[in-house]
């Protein structure tokens, strides 16, 4: 889909279809209401006559209208006037999309933008233009062996603008958008792989591809003698079970130059995760493979941020390995010395995902990075805290906590902040080694950042839980591309020295 922002003040361009929005109380921004004065006021008409009644997800197509040059008017019920916001902007933009997709226009021109409903600026509405109908195009990569439905033909999506200085924004608006929708498909896509395709191995070689299609992105890819030669014993411990072998992946961008400040992202990769010789529950088990939805989500935004060209270093690390009970593998009591020496005391296998980040994170440091986030689907316990809705954040930095706040604000992609702290890291004390694996039931979110915080101390850093936020369940089960949003956001923010 192809994306670009017009100058139309007068709603004339001819296009497949002209998308206005109306409002339940019958009235029409200024784009809309020129191209009705056009149409004769069939727009206003149908309204009155209770044929469009306008609520928000209502949608009403005009084909081959006569007196404007568009081939098909599609009016979208904007809900009511007051109180009009940006949740119900995207809601709009996701029933245009929808409807669209039914036509056989090829191309639209979409007015909704312009028409100034909701108090944001007109790159900003552009931007979730894009994000809207690209999320809206995505399609899982099933193996289904039946005939699959024909795609939209949608190929061209025009946005109006009333200006020049405003299709300049707008266009801006929607190159970020149409950034943050295609890094969060290609996370989508990995996520929603099943895990005998999506190993360590095959994320391995995606992430070579990225750097490929990106010539600006360098990647690495580690295998088990080089994580060995690391001294990751932590890492190590957690792939010891499965026969696939493990994979750590490492790709440098470096938008700023040598030199210039890092950002490392680092992503839980665990392809599979069964919880090991601590075996899980065998109900929603399958919903493991999104267990490397971190992992994911850092590659997907470094797209973001290569298609952008973001003047900025950002590094990504995946830690990517299998959670596997076997003959080899790792025993409740096991003590393993991860990368930063600290001894480990490992009392439930299934809390593995902090095993292999705590040596990425101490990997991480070799960039002397000005800011380290981890990104993970870490905890059961996170999902009780904050249900499905926002992702937890725990950072030991105020000024970066507020920063990803505001992100996720931005991008409607929320965290909540949640402590680490001296007292849930205690919770994680051991007889037997420097630190256990797992500190109770209680503050469960907590206790395993408090355990990635003992490896990230100085550095100035947050960890993403995005257990409750990674994916759906139940019948419309699938990835969902976060934190891609909230990453690319708080990035773009960076890049623009804000
Ligand atoms: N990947 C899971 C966390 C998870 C569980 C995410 C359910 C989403 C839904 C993680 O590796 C895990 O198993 N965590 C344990 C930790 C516990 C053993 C301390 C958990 O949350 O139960
Ligand atoms: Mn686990
Ligand atoms: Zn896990």
């Amino acid at each position: 889909m192809d994306f670009k922002a017009i100058v139309d003040p007068q709603a004339r361009s001819a296009t497949g279809c002209a998308v206005i929005g109306v409002f339940e109380g019958g009235e029409l921004g200024e784009s809309a209401a020129k191209l009705d004065a056009r149409l004769g006021g069939i727009v206003r008409r149908l309204h009155a006559a209770g044929d469009f009644a306008a609520k928000s997800g209502d949608s009403l197509l005009l084909a081959q209208p006569s007196g404007a040059r568009a081939a098909r008017v599609l009016l979208v019920g904007l809900g009511p006037r007051s109180g009009y916001s940006r949740k119900q902007y995207r809601k709009s933009l996701a029933t245009a999309a929808q409807a669209l997709a039914k036509t056989g226009a090829a191309d639209a021109t979409l007015y909704l933008a312009a028409d100034s409903q909701v108090d944001l600026d007109i790159g900003y509405r552009a931007r979730i233009v894009a994000e809207v109908l690209r999320a809206q195009a995505y399609r899982i990569p099933d193996l289904k062996t039946s005939k699959k439905p024909k795609p939209s033909r949608l190929k061209s999506v025009r946005v109006a603008a009333p200006d020049a200085a405003a299709a300049r924004a707008a266009q801006r608006g929607l190159d970020v958008g149409e950034a943050i929708g295609n890094g969060a498909a290609l996370a989508r896509d990995l996520a929603n792989l099943p895990p005998n395709i999506c190993t360590p191995t095959y994320l391995g070689a995606q992430a070579q591809r990225l750097a490929r299609d990106f010539p600006k992105i360098r990647t690495r890819v580690l295998g088990e003698r080089q994580i060995r030669a690391l001294k990751m014993g932590a890492f190590l411990a957690v792939t010891q079970g499965s026969a696939e072998p493990p994979r750590l992946i490492v790709c440098e961008y470096l938008g700023a130059g040598r030199g210039k400040p890092v950002t490392c992202l680092i992503g839980k990769g665990i392809t599979f995760d069964s919880g090991g010789i601590s075996l899980k529950d065998p109900s929603a088990m399958d919903e493991m493979k999104f267990d490397m939805s971190g992992g994911a989500s850092v590659l997907g935004t470094l797209r973001a941020v290569a298609e952008l060209g973001l003047a900025l270093n950002v590094v990504v690390i995946v830690a990517a390995c299998e959670n596997l009970p076997g003959g080899k593998a790792v025993k409740p009591a096991d003590i393993v010395t991860s990368m930063s020496g600290q001894t480990i005391e490992i009392l439930n296998t299934d809390a593995e995902g902090r095993l292999v980040l705590c040596d990425a994170i101490t990997y991480s440091r070799r960039y002397k990075p000005a800011t380290v986030i981890d990104v993970a689907t870490l905890t059961g316990a996170c999902v009780v805290a904050l249900g499905h809705h926002l992702t937890g954040l725990m950072s030991n930095s105020e000024a970066l906590a507020a920063e990803l706040e505001a992100a996720g604000l931005r991008a409607d992609d929320r965290a909540w902040r949640m402590p680490v702290a001296d007292e849930y890291a205690d919770q994680l004390k051991s007889n037997f080694a420097d630190l256990a694996n797992i500190g109770g039931r209680e503050g469960g979110a907590c206790t395993a950042a408090s355990f990635l915080w003992k490896f990230a101390k100085d550095l100035n850093w947050a960890h993403l839980d995005i257990a409750g936020t990674a994916w759906v369940s139940g019948a419309q089960k699938g990835s969902t591309g976060r934190p891609v949003p909230l990453l690319v956001d708080f990035l773009l923010n960076r890049a623009r020295g804000v």
